[in-house]
């Protein structure tokens, strides 16, 4: 059989396949190969990019301003015209906060970052919570139970809550985020690119209908309200931007949290002695969060950046436009920084997380995600102290996430 996971003996020929299943179930034995053997990882088949993943460099790399977020500067970047009922879309994306750069980046996030706070995430608390509790009275009907289907409705339906948009269209949105995901690698071919964001134009009315509605309607206490009111109010933010805003909170919202959740539970249910402790000790439950994220992250790698000029980084010359891949996942497993990386441990340091990043474009959702993820399992471990895995979870194909998809367990 072909050797997918490098052994210590592999050169630096040795080609990254993040689809390879045994990656997909396994990927830590890669990254500490690529730690060790490839901190800057030529990765040919992807652009050329350089990978990095040791935390010190990937710490720099998001920090570092010669970088930028924007895949327009990709020296590669698509340049054929995109058919014209997709130009909305191509819009979309450029306008969003993950497209934009510098001033307008700053500007636009500025406006929205009010509504991401910790303690407007503590202000939503209770209505988190009650989210928490219906979808599991609405789930839970026997001794076994797939948690994914508890932890699946939770995250949209926060943060439409948020926006409050209306309820007949919380599953178009979520389709709408889960393919705005899957089409925003880099590497997809034109055709297939096309193929999956052909529903996009139907979805894009149908945010402009809502907010059009709204407009006409502005509610208390909702933030799509707030930021059509800021989009009136001038040059704070266009119409363009304000669609890509709550866009990318549709996007980045859900499937993140959905995934950090599963992974979150799959983990402490791996370990009974760690899910012991925190059922013991519920005070844990913070830094329980922010150990499962660092033990086993859902992405496969990290969002790409891009050199604005020509460079050097770590040691690395870059030319101006090359794409620099911060493997965060790999990072957190770096024992330079957490002793003993494969061990989970929930009192463990976890102060030099960056499963959020860092600097200027630090996750916006950071304090929703740990709220949402809090509550989820605090109140899954407390309701159900004795709840076992009844069988190994199902991982499903996913182009830039380790998505789980089934994660079966006994309750008592
Ligand atoms: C556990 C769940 C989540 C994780 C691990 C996560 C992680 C990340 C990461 C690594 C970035 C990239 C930062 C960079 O470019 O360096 C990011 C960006 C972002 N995230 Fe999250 N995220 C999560 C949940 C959320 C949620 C719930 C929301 C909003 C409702 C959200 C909104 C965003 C936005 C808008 C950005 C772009 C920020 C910018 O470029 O300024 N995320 N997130």
């Amino acid at each position: 059989m072909l050797q997918k996971t490098p052994t210590p003996d592999h050169g630096p020929d040795f080609v990254l396949d993040l689809e390879d299943p045994a990656f997909v179930r396994d990927p830590y034995p890669t990254y500490a190969w690529l730690r060790e053997k490839a901190p800057a990882y030529r990765w040919k088949a992807r652009g050329d990019a350089i990978v990095f993943s040791r935390h010190k460099d990937v710490r720099a790399l998001v920090l570092d301003r010669r970088f930028s977020n924007d895949y327009r500067m990709w020296e590669f970047a698509r340049k054929e015209e995109w058919p014209a009922e997709h130009a909305e879309y191509k819009s979309i994306m450029d306008n969003g906060l993950f497209g934009l750069a510098d001033a307008d980046h700053l500007r636009v996030r500025k406006l929205v970052s009010p509504a991401f706070t910790p303690r407007a995430a503590e202000r939503m608390r209770d209505e988190i919570q009650k989210a928490v509790d219906d979808i599991i009275a609405e789930h839970v009907k026997g001794e076994r139970v797939d948690l994914t289907t508890i932890t699946e409705p939770l995250p949209m339906r926060v943060v439409s809550d948020m926006l409050k948009i209306p309820e007949n269209l919380r599953g178009e949105f979520r389709a709408f985020g889960q393919a705005s995901i899957r089409s925003s690698v880099l590497f997809n071919k034109a055709e297939e690119l096309f193929e999956l964001i052909a529903p996009m134009p139907r979805w894009i009315r149908m945010l402009r209908e809502v907010i059009a509605e709204r407009r006409e309607h502005l509610l208390e206490n909702d933030l799509l309200s707030t930021l059509i009111t800021a989009s009136d109010e001038g040059q704070k933010l266009t119409e363009d931007e304000m669609i890509s805003l709550v866009h990318a909170l549709i996007v980045a919202g859900s499937d993140t949290t959905v995934h950090a959740a599963n992974w979150a539970l799959y983990s402490l249910l791996r370990h009974p002695d760690q899910f012991s402790l925190l059922r013991d000790d519920p005070s844990l439950i913070r830094n329980t969060i922010e150990e499962t994220l660092r033990y086993d992250l859902f992405g496969k790698g990290g969002l790409p950046k891009f050199a604005r000029e020509e460079m050097e980084f770590a040691g690395t010359k870059l030319r101006k436009g090359q794409m620099v891949m911060p493997f965060i996942p790999a990072a957190l497993h770096d024992p330079e920084v957490f002793p003993e990386p494969e061990r989970f441990d929930i009192r463990r340091d976890v102060s030099q997380t960056i499963a959020f990043s860092a600097g200027q474009h630090f996750c916006l959702g950071a304090a929703l995600a740990r709220q949402e993820l809090d509550l989820v399992v605090g109140t899954l471990v407390r309701r159900f102290p004795h709840m076992r895995l009844s069988q190994e979870p199902q991982l499903q194909p996913h182009p830039i996430m380790r998505a789980l998809t089934r994660l079966e367990v006994t309750l008592s």
